[in-house]
């Protein structure tokens, strides 16, 4: 795809943004998480999501006309980082768009000065981070409005 760009979130991508991260919740392709699960996990808090894609380090995969995906992270500690938020347009996923996001945020954090990477991994991310060389912290299970998703907390070191 020509005149992809990686550029940082701005306000006015709100909607846009948000449509996205729950599309690609209820669409993503693979058998993990029932309609039941996914349709809790959709269902965001769309105020206290805005406020996060706001005040974190939010990056925006765009080109002509499609937000393709967004990656966001802040601070945990003085040598730790948490990646909040990756989310793929459901029409754009396994075309590599994920992984690129994920290298940014590791350049990023790394730029930083941060030694480590974490965060709570859907069943849909796990490949992609055991893949670049995650491990798995903790397996568990979080109750969103009803249902229980399992996840994992997962963390690399960045060198
Ligand atoms: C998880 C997500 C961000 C991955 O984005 P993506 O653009 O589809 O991932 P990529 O194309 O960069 O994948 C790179 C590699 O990771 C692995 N991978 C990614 N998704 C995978 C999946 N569902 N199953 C198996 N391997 C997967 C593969 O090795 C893949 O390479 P390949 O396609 O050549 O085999 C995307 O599926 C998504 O938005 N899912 C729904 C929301 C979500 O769960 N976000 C995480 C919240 S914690």
């Amino acid at each position: 795809m020509n005149d992809v760009r990686l550029v940082p979130y701005l306000p006015a991508w709100e909607g846009a943004c948000l449509e996205l991260c729950q599309r690609s919740i209820l669409e993503a392709s693979g058998g993990a998480y029932t309609p039941a699960q996914r349709k809790a996990w959709a269902a965001l808090d769309l105020d206290d999501w805005a406020t996060r894609l706001r005040d974190q380090r939010t990056s925006v995969l765009t080109a002509p006309n499609v937000v393709l995906g967004l990656a966001s992270w802040r601070e945990l500690f003085a040598t730790e980082a948490w990646l909040d938020m990756l989310y793929v347009h459901p029409d754009h996923q396994r075309r590599g768009w994920g992984q690129r996001l994920l290298e940014a945020v590791e350049l990023d954090v790394h730029t930083s000065h941060a030694l480590a990477l974490l965060t709570q991994a859907s069943e849909h991310l796990q490949p992609l981070l055991l893949s670049r060389g995650y491990d798995v912290v903790e397996s568990k299970v979080v109750e969103l409005r009803g249902e229980h998703l399992p996840c994992a907390v997962m963390r690399k070191v960045l060198s």
